[in-house]
């Protein structure tokens, strides 16, 4: 039995990692820590499979004392770091609370879990494990022909966000090799599916094609990303965490690359099939190229041979097969929507973020 703390579990793919775990891990407790930020809802968390192995405590992972009394409470034996501040966009207007929560926060848990796991007579415990869910934006951008990014790859973050989360992924490598802090890191590229919240790409330009709006590509669109269907991701954590060494970090991506315009694409051709009577079809005439990203990222590529060779992980769901599954969920649960956007004034990060950035 595995008395398991999530942090962030909430947001979007911390919530899908609760539901995978209930599914999958019968022998698990699983205990969500989270602040329900703008980012966070219990509206992620309804219907969970076997509930009575699940509870929600909210709070901050920057308060000791809630963080002592979990870890105590709940014979914590497994973290699972999830929490943080994850939109790019966000970091560049409001750098703190990154700082705060992405640091700061992941240095109280650190702290914290070293006193909880030490044994004044055995020292640090080893049947335990935190591990801390990381970014590919950590090693910065890639030119076009540039090979991808591995495990040795120079970390070399750009925007605040990356960089907030650079510091932590040092911080949690400090840990162990300091005080032998059973940790594993994964390092995985943008992922997608149920439950995102509407400010990231995919879905933001699902619901604005949805709703007629205009689909704001930054720049020339010729950005490229690696993309993960939030299922694998969740496989994949679970695999470092069961079958991956202590003190080991993993890079996890599903192994493509197209550009920002070919997913946009990619969505209003899949939105024309679902929805052939809407007004909006073809729903590609929304696409609209607005002002850039101050320091936007060109490309990022995951080299993945570390995960597939040594814990035989690979991505089970295709590109094509993800994005209709995601349409189609956001297609199913409108009322998802409305709550979402209503209880975190999506509104005004839209006038925020996209008021002055006209088109181009
Ligand atoms: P998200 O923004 O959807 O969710 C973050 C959650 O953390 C929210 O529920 C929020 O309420 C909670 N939170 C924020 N500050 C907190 C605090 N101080 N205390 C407690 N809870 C707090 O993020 P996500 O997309 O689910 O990402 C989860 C993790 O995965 C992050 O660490 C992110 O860096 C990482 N990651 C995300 C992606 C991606 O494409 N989304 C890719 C790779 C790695
Ligand atoms: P995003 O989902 O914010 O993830 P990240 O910045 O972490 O990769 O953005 C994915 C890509 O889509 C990124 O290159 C920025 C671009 N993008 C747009 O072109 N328009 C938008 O409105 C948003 C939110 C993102």
């Amino acid at each position: 039995m595995k008395n398991i703390l999530v942090t962030g579990g909430a947001g979007f793919i911390g919530s899908n990692f609760i539901r995978y775990i209930l599914e999958t891990q019968p022998e698990t407790n699983v205990t969500n820590l989270d602040l329900l930020t703008y980012a966070g809802s219990l509206e992620n968390l309804k219907d969970l499979p076997d509930p009575e192995r699940y509870k929600f405590i909210q709070g901050d992972i920057c308060d000791r004392k809630v963080v002592d009394t979990i870890l105590k409470d709940n014979d914590i034996d497994l973290i699972i770091h999830f929490a943080a501040e994850s939109h790019v966009d966000r970091s560049i207007l409001e750098p703190g609370a990154f700082i705060r929560t992405n640091i700061q926060g992941t240095f109280n848990l650190l702290e914290a879990v070293k006193k909880y796991w030490t044994d004044d007579a055995a020292g640090m415990r080893k049947d335990v494990r935190f591990h801390h869910v990381s970014t590919d934006e950590v090693y910065g951008t890639l030119g076009t022909d540039d090979p991808p990014f591995s495990e040795e790859t120079q970390i070399s973050p750009n925007s605040p966000y990356a960089a907030s989360k650079a510091a932590s992924d040092h911080l949690v490598q400090a840990y162990f090799h300091t005080y032998g802090l059973p940790i594993t890191i994964s390092n995985c590229s943008n992922n997608y599916g149920p439950n995102q919240f509407p400010e990231k790409l995919i879905p933001l330009m699902i619901l604005n094609a949805l709703n007629g709006k205009p689909l704001p590509i930054y720049g020339d669109g010729g950005q490229i990303r690696d993309w993960l269907f939030v299922e694998d991701h969740c496989r994949a954590i679970w695999t470092v965490i069961t079958d991956g060494q202590a003190g080991e970090v993993f890079n996890v991506g599903g192994e493509n690359q197209p550009t920002n315009l070919e997913i946009v694409d990619l969505i209003c051709g899949t939105l024309d099939q679902l929805l052939p009577d809407s007004p909006n079809v073809p729903h590609s005439r929304l696409i609209a190229h607005v002002k850039d990203r101050p320091g936007h990222d060109r490309r990022y590529a995951m080299n993945i041979n570390k995960i597939k060779e040594t814990l035989s992980w690979q991505p089970r769901i295709s590109l094509h097969e993800g994005l209709k599954k995601t349409i189609i969920w956001y297609l199913n649960n409108l009322d998802w929507i409305d709550e979402i956007t209503q209880e975190s004034d999506y509104s005004g990060w839209e006038k925020t973020n996209y008021q002055g950035r006209d088109n181009q």
